[in-house]
């Protein structure tokens, strides 16, 4: 192999290995026992020469890291993640690295994972799998877990890219459900079809669904039944939910998080859901991972899953194969990348090496 790529973890499937190995690439494949790299780790992993790296969204890819890479003769850096809050983009722009991420091999997975957590919370599956497991069941009663009917409620959406309209796409065909959506972008595809999917049920004698784009974020919050929250995570969405819009919400509401934990602010939200027991929340992402905040784990109106939103094989591959694909591109100056989903080949796609 002419050039050195190291992955920080190994990856699902054998494409993205045979890609790499197959193109004058020697791989390196960190297999440290212990989740989570430290800043140390990684820089001991990269060496004295390293062409590439691909990198886990729990590594804080920052100033340290992307200098040790260039000094190293490094150009490009992936993450194995659509989202990148863990890289400092300006860092790797600094040092002339290239940074990809893995948009649009999991954009259905998560979504689904998301609309599994609606219905989940909806329906109090997991304190009724509890509940029977405990030995508790003893006979049919009317009053028994019951939960939210979603068709014609209505299910909100904020950030809707290509993650927020596969999920409100879901919610609003499978159940019915209206939507109503904020983004600073239109969603016009999301909006068509929704527009369509109504004419195709008035046609059928059914009620039409409706959908809205709401001029603020707050008008979501006050008029949905179901939140799911699809934002990237920067200084702008930081505690994008919290005390004072979790109290904007219905009482009943229930609140979806599969895109990064700090878009809540946790220890509000378990606050919250001490004070409104029938406010019901699914969560994929945590603040701080891979910790929970006090008292969330104890809460019965809470759905708590350890980050697995992207979690499908084809998709896990699919990300493994992209982000090899983004370090060996750049490494031997291929044109980037063949799937019209993939609209960023890089986040940072001008980097030069410096002077
Ligand atoms: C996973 O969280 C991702 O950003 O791909
Ligand atoms: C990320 O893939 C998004 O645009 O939702």
């Amino acid at each position: 192999g002419k050039y050195r790529v190291v992955s920080t973890k190994p990856m699902p499937g054998t494409r993205w290995i045979n890609l790499l190995v197959q193109n004058d690439v020697r791989l390196e494949i960190c297999t440290e026992k212990k989740t989570i790299l430290s800043v140390e780790d990684i820089i001991a992993l990269i060496g004295d020469k390293c062409d590439g790296v691909i990198g886990q969204l729990t590594e804080d890819w920052g100033e340290q890291l992307f200098s040790t890479l260039s000094k190293a003769g490094g150009k490009a850096f992936s993450n194995m993640a659509v989202g990148y809050n863990n890289v400092d983009v300006d860092a790797a722009n600094k040092y002339g690295v290239a940074v990809g991420n893995t948009p649009g091999v999991l954009t259905e997975t998560t979504a689904e994972l998301a609309a599994s957590l609606s219905l989940a919370a909806a329906r109090r599956i997991v304190e009724a799998d509890e509940f029977m497991r405990a030995g508790l069941y003893d006979g049919w009663l009317p009053h028994l877990f019951v939960g939210n009917l979603l068709k014609g409620q209505t299910v909100g959406v904020i950030g809707a890219g290509r993650i927020g309209s596969a999920y409100a796409r879901m919610m609003v065909e499978g159940f019915k459900m209206n939507l109503i959506y904020y983004d600073l972008y239109q969603s016009t595809r999301l909006e068509k079809f929704i527009t369509a999917y109504a004419t195709f049920l008035k046609a059928s004698g059914e009620t039409p669904v409706t959908w809205k784009r709401a001029a603020t974020m707050d008008e979501v919050l006050q008029e949905a039944d179901i939140i799911s929250l699809h934002p990237v995570l920067d200084k702008t969405t930081y505690h994008l939910v919290n005390k004072e819009r979790l109290a904007k919400m219905k009482k009943e509401a229930i609140l979806i998080n599969c895109s990064r934990g700090p878009v809540i602010d946790e220890a509000a939200l378990v606050e919250h859901l001490k004070q409104n027991p029938m406010f019901r929340v699914g969560l994929d992402v945590f603040e701080e991972e891979p910790y929970m905040k006090p008292g969330l784990a104890e809460l019965k109106n809470a759905i708590v899953v350890p980050h697995i939103a992207s979690a499908s094989k084809w998709t896990r591959e699919g990300m493994a194969t992209l982000a090899a694909l983004n370090v060996l591109g750049k490494i031997k100056g291929y044109p980037v990348w063949f799937d019209a989903n993939r609209v960023e080949p890089f986040l940072n796609e001008n980097a030069q090496p410096p002077a």
